[in-house]
C-alpha cells in the first residue's frame, strides 16, 4: 500500500510541475518560442534608430541606420553570431572596423545574454533586400 501511495504522490508532483512550466511558457511566448525577451529589449533599445520592423534606413546625422533583418545581416556578417554580437556590443563591423556613430557600443549597458536574446529576435525579422554589395566603405 505504501508503495502505491508513494507512486501516486510522485505522479501528482510531476503533473503539478509540468503544469507550472507550461503556464510559464505560455505567458512569455506571444510570437515564436524564445523571442519575447529579445523583442522587448529590441523595442526599448534599438527600434528608435532601426525602426520597429528592423528595416533601418533612418538618416542620423551623416549615417544611415542599418537594415537588421534577415537574411542581409547574417550574410554581411558571414553567418557568424560571434561577429554580430561584436557589432552590437563593441560597435565593430564585420571587418573589425568601427561602425558609424550614433550606433552605440552596448557593452556595459546590455549583458551578453541580453544581446544574444536580441540576436535571436533579429533572426526572425524578414526580409532585407538582396544582400548588400558594399560599394565603398
Ligand atoms: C542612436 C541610434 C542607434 C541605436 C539606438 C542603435 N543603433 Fe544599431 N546602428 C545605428 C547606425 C547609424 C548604424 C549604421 C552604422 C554604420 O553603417 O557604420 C547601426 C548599425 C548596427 C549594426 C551593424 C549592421 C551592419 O549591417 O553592419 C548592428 C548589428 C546594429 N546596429 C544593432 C543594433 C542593436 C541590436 C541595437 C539595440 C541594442 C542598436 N543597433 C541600437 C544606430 C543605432
Amino acid at each position: 500500500m505504501r508503495g502505491f501511495f508513494g507512486t501516486l504522490t510522485a505522479a501528482a508532483l510531476i503533473t503539478a510541475s509540468t503544469l507550472a512550466a507550461t503556464a510559464q511558457t505560455t505567458q512569455t511566448t506571444q510570437t515564436a518560442p524564445g523571442t519575447a525577451p529579445g523583442k522587448a529589449l529590441y523595442l526599448s533599445h534599438c527600434a528608435v534608430c532601426h525602426q520597429d520592423s528592423g528595416a533601418g534606413g533612418l538618416k542620423l546625422g551623416t549615417a544611415v541606420s542599418a537594415d537588421l533583418r534577415s537574411p542581409g545581416l547574417e550574410t554581411t556578417y558571414r553567418n557568424s553570431d560571434a561577429l554580430i554580437m561584436r557589432a552590437i556590443l563593441e560597435g565593430k563591423d564585420e571587418e573589425g572596423g568601427p561602425l558609424d556613430a550614433p550606433m552605440p557600443h552596448w557593452k556595459g549597458q546590455l549583458t551578453e545574454q541580453q544581446a544574444g536574446q536580441i540576436l535571436i529576435y533579429l533572426k526572425t525579422l524578414c526580409c532585407s533586400a538582396a544582400p548588400e554589395t558594399k560599394s565603398e566603405d
